[in-house]
Parts: structure tokens; C-alpha cells; sequence
């Protein structure tokens, strides 16, 4: 008896303390218990292949779009990281691209979403160049 109302109290306690204490910047969500190389595992190389080349086994001639080569730093610099928030959680229609690029809002948290960003920034081993976005969508037409 007496140790169920001490094991309530901490509990209060604990819930307290969590409660008042500010986030640290840039940490508004818990980190993920799974890596983003985890969640690409899972998710995108049966697309994107298992190196972020774009040679998974989905990409056949039957597909009327490519699964982007993740790892081509040129072509990935038209991306900003917005672009690719975005691409990532409302697939590729909601960034005028392919819809064969699915949207996965739905799967991850925000903060997955990131950290994915940041391993295809690792893969393309580039930086956003607003030059390049230019250059697309003129290529584009847009
Ligand atoms: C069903 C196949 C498929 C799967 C699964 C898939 N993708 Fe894609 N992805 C595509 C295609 C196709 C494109 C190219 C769209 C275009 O260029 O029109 C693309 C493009 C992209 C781009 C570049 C476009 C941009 O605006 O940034 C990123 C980044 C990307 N995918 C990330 C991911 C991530 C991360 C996953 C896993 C969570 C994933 N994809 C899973 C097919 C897929």
C-alpha cells in the first residue's frame, strides 16, 4: 500500500518534471527509435535501389518514370529541402513530378521524413543550387 502511493507520486513527479522542461532547439519531436538507412530499407529501394541509384527492382521498362538516382548530385541539387519534404510527404504530384512516387505522410513522423532528407543529401553528396531549380524548370517549361 504504502509502496503504490510512492510509486503514484513519483509517477506525478516525473510527468511534472518532463512537462516543464523546455525542448532543446530543433528537437520539437522525440528521435526516431528506427534510422532513416533503416526506413530507407524498408520503404524506398524496391524503387530507389538499395543504394539510393534508382535501380530497384520496380525500375523495368514498364515504368513510364524512373525512380530518380538519388546518388546523381547534379540532378539532385534542383532539390531544395522543402522540395524533398514535400515529395517525400505528399509524393511526387504534389511537387509537379511522377505520382509513381508515392506519398508517405502518412508512414513517417516529421522528423523521419527529415532525417531521410538528410541521408539522400549524404547519398547525392550535394547542397540545394537554386541555379539548377532554375535550369529544370525551364527545361520543363514552367
Ligand atoms: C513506387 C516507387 C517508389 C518508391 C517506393 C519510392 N519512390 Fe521516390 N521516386 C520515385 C519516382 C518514380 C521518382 C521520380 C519522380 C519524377 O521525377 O517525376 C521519385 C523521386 C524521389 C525524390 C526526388 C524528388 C524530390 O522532389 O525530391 C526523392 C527525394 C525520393 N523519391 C525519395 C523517396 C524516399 C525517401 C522513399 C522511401 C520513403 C521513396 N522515394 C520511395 C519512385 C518511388
Amino acid at each position: 500500500m504504502k509502496f503504490h502511493s510512492l510509486g503514484r507520486r513519483l509517477i506525478l513527479a516525473l510527468v511534472v518534471a518532463t512537462a516543464g522542461a523546455p525542448l532543446p532547439a530543433g528537437a520539437e519531436e522525440p528521435a526516431s527509435r528506427v534510422s532513416a538507412a533503416e526506413n530507407f530499407r524498408w520503404y524506398c529501394i524496391q524503387c530507389h535501389g538499395p543504394k539510393g541509384d534508382g535501380k530497384g527492382v520496380n525500375n523495368t521498362e514498364k515504368l513510364p518514370v524512373n525512380p530518380r538516382n538519388l546518388t546523381d548530385g547534379k540532378d539532385m541539387a534542383q532539390f531544395s529541402d522543402e522540395d524533398m519534404v514535400r515529395t517525400i510527404t505528399h509524393g511526387g504530384g504534389a511537387s509537379d513530378l511522377s505520382p509513381i512516387m508515392p506519398p508517405w505522410g502518412n508512414v513517417f513522423t516529421k522528423r523521419e521524413i527529415r532525417d531521410l532528407v538528410a541521408l539522400i543529401r549524404k547519398m547525392c553528396n550535394c547542397r540545394f543550387d537554386p541555379k539548377a531549380k532554375e535550369a529544370f524548370l525551364k527545361q520543363q517549361g514552367r
